[in-house]
């Protein structure tokens, strides 16, 4: 008995360190969380493709960091209503009884936009011009109040609008302005409200520190203030680079919409490393002649350690003009967990390899998500104002 009990006395150690061993996740987890790291400053979020909510690896990566999920594509509309009056809502039920199991802030996106319509909605040849306005409005709202009711109280927030604007001011071409008019932003708002008092509202834009878009998105604002229609917060996307945007203006952009008395939200962020051909500044798809791919795709094979280096310190001075602004930017979410499907391989050009997210291509957390944890409880001497609003 005593010889039992002593061989076992011995083992244990032993048996300790297998059982350490076999149980190690083969996702490479972080020493702490980033959401926890985050908590009392703004929630951390992240979005998922359909193919990462089929990996139980990403599903404890998010698990581990986040506390909000987006999904990137599915609640489109041309993926929700796949034939008029026909919704298919298998994907974003099982999306939703997930993450709502696991605590997670799920963000809806997005409800209007002038793409991923589906190719039934503005072919209806039956309609008269002058009925169109009408017709229109009475789908947004069908669809606003299928989707939302569906979803309430489930769906924490919602991108009602995207991208209405162009650089300039003025409306963005959308068959939405086609149909109904310049009011589409204010009505889809307005059902919104309607469909779902509790749920945050959201307009969401990219390029916003592009200071005409700004007044066009200032402006929308205060119109839907003043008739008493709720929005709580403007989206700013965040698909960036090394170099662009400019952080002073990022810094002023951020302080223009918080005297609006809305919050702010870093919808989609992502930090290409990649040359960005078209014009950054103002999101263009680009249109580059097959020649020139491989200059435009240098680090197709790895990705060298200065420019990683760059990547850290780019993430870590983004993440100082957002904590310096914590009293307004409520969410930061990322778009996309893992290098291999951000959707920035394939835009502003298909094909190319890029690393602009958190998590490289074996599941692995890059240095960055230690740093921001780090800067988390050490950015009031780590954020030098002189190192961070300097280009
Ligand atoms: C992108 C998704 O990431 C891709 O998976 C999809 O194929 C196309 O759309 N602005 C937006 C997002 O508001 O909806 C886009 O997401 C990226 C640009």
């Amino acid at each position: 008995m005593c010889f039992v009990s002593k061989k076992l006395y011995t083992a244990f150690p032993f048996v300790v360190i297998l059982f350490l061993l076999t149980s190690w996740p083969i996702y490479g987890k972080t020493e702490a969380n980033l959401a926890s790291a985050y908590k009392d400053y703004f929630s951390i979020g992240v979005a998922l493709s359909k193919t990462d909510t089929q990996s139980e690896a990403v599903r404890r990566m998010v698990l581990d960091n986040f506390d909000s999920v987006t999904h990137e594509f599915a609640m489109k509309w041309s993926q929700v209503e796949v034939k008029q009056g026909i919704y298919d809502f298998s994907h974003i039920d099982s999306f939703v009884a997930l993450n709502a199991g696991a605590d997670k802030r799920i963000i809806g996106h997005t409800l209007v936009w002038h793409k991923a319509n589906p190719d039934w909605l503005f072919k209806q040849e039956a309609i008269k011009p002058t009925a169109a306005r009408d017709f229109y409005l009475d789908k947004l709202k069908t669809y606003i109040f299928t989707m939302m009711g569906r979803y309430r109280g489930k769906i924490y927030g919602w991108d009602v609008v995207n991208e209405a604007f162009n650089y300039d001011g003025s409306f963005r071409k959308s068959p939405w302005l086609d149909t109904i008019g310049e009011d589409y932003i204010e009505k889809a708002f307005e059902f919104a409200h309607q469909a779902d008092p509790n749920a945050e509202l959201y307009y969401n834009d990219y390029g916003l520190v592009n200071s005409k878009k700004q007044t066009a998105v200032a402006a929308l604002v205060q119109r839907l203030k003043v008739k008493g229609i709720p929005i709580h917060a403007i989206g700013i996307q965040g698909h960036y680079s090394l170099t662009y945007p400019d952080l002073t203006k990022l810094d002023e952009t951020i302080q223009r919409f918080a005297k609006l008395g809305v919050k702010v939200m870093i919808t989609e962020l992502d930090v290409s490393v990649l040359p960005f051909p078209g014009q950054e500044e103002r999101g263009e798809d680009a249109l580059i002649s097959a020649e020139r791919f491989t200059e435009l795709n240098p680090y197709s094979e790895q990705l060298p350690d200065k420019i990683q280096q760059q990547h850290t310190n780019r993430y870590r001075d983004l993440f100082c003009v957002f904590l310096k602004h914590k009293n307004t930017v409520s969410r930061v979410t990322f778009w996309g967990l893992t290098d291999s499907r951000s959707w920035r391989n394939n835009w502003p050009l298909e094909g190319r390899t890029d690393y602009p997210l958190l998590y490289d291509r074996n599941l692995q957390p890059k240095p960055i998500v230690a740093e921001l944890i780090n800067l988390a409880s050490s950015y009031k001497s780590a954020c030098n104002p002189v190192r961070v609003y300097k280009e």
